[in-house]
């Protein structure tokens, strides 16, 4: 008897703190911290991180939309002052990435978004009527990451098949250059973006693959958000993006595929990666 609370205690503790990582369906409040009236000060909004970010620039508090996390896990405390989460509206998919400023204990976990820099940015329209959105949420890798290089503004970006469902999503089956940096990502990691070239400096190579780039078409302004697998071979400029998952996302008016390129700006942008997938390595070519 005494072994089997033991175990229920242990399988409590893990769902504790899986359920600290991710969760779907979850309520997500909105509250206004009046953020900009209040200068981005802790002292006028009375935040509980106050004191673990003291430290912390203006700049680096504008970076994210503000969040309050809530959940019945005290235990968390000023651990998760400053870690960014991935947030969902079930409702129209919109996602974006926020950063918890304030934490609080409630009997559910719950999200309370800033209503400008959060809330806003996934509302359909309906949140704000109803008083919340539903939301899947999760905490992802460390949100300041410095970004490996550059974007570009306008420059072509040309198209391959990849056929990734043919090859079930499988980096080495595809043939793709970042087969043998990335060997133990997940398939739902690599499902989660479509997959691009990086004709860039063959030398960041290995550090750019898995990296995440917003490109947008510079004509219609679409935008997608894709990784990056492979290199390009000679002829390219920036970019070679998957057809069916990456190019065809941002080419509403086939200008591209009747011209065999698009003229898009990128950017290296968080992929927002979970953090089941935090063991994600690199592994640098011998030298
Ligand atoms: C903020 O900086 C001060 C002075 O450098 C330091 O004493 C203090 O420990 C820092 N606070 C935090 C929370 O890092
Ligand atoms: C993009 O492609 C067009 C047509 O091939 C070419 O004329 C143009 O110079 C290219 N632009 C860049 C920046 O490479
Ligand atoms: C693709 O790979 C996933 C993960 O390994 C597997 O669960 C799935 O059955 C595979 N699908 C096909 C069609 O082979």
């Amino acid at each position: 008897m005494k072994r089997l609370s033991l175990s229920i205690v242990f399988l409590a503790t893990l769902v504790a703190s899986a359920a600290a990582q991710s969760g779907s369906g979850v309520f997500a409040y909105f509250r206004d911290y009046n953020l900009i009236g209040n200068d981005y000060k802790f002292e006028a909004l009375g935040v509980s991180c106050a004191k673990a970010l003291a430290n912390t620039t203006v700049e680096w508090r504008k970076k994210y939309g503000w969040t309050a996390y809530c959940t019945p896990h005290a235990d968390l405390g000023e651990d998760i002052c400053g870690q960014c989460i991935s947030v969902t509206n079930t409702a129209n998919g919109a996602n974006e990435i926020v950063r918890v400023f304030d934490y609080d204990s409630c009997g559910v976990v719950q999200l309370d978004l800033d209503l400008h820099t959060s809330f806003a940015k996934i509302d359909d329209g309906n949140g704000v009527n109803v008083g919340h959105l539903v939301v899947d949420y999760e905490f992802v890798e460390p949100c300041d990451a410095v970004p490996i290089g550059p974007g570009e503004t306008n420059v072509n970006a040309t198209f391959a098949y990849f056929d990734v469902e043919k090859h079930n999503w499988s980096l080495s089956d595809a043939g793709v250059e970042c087969a043998s940096y990335l060997p133990d990502v997940s398939y739902e990691w690599l499902k989660k973006y479509g997959w691009t070239g990086y004709c860039g400096n063959v030398e960041q190579m290995p550090d750019a693959c898995g990296k995440c780039l917003k490109v947008t078409n510079t004509e219609t302004k679409e935008e997608v958000t894709v990784r990056i697998v492979d290199a390009c071979g000679g002829d390219f400029h920036a970019l070679n993006m998957d057809y069916d998952y990456a190019f065809k996302k941002i080419d509403g008016n086939n200008n591209g595929i009747r011209q065999g390129h698009l003229v898009v700006d990128y950017n290296f942008v968080e992929c927002g990666d979970a953090l089941e997938n935090k063991n994600v390595h690199l592994l640098l070519p011998s030298k």
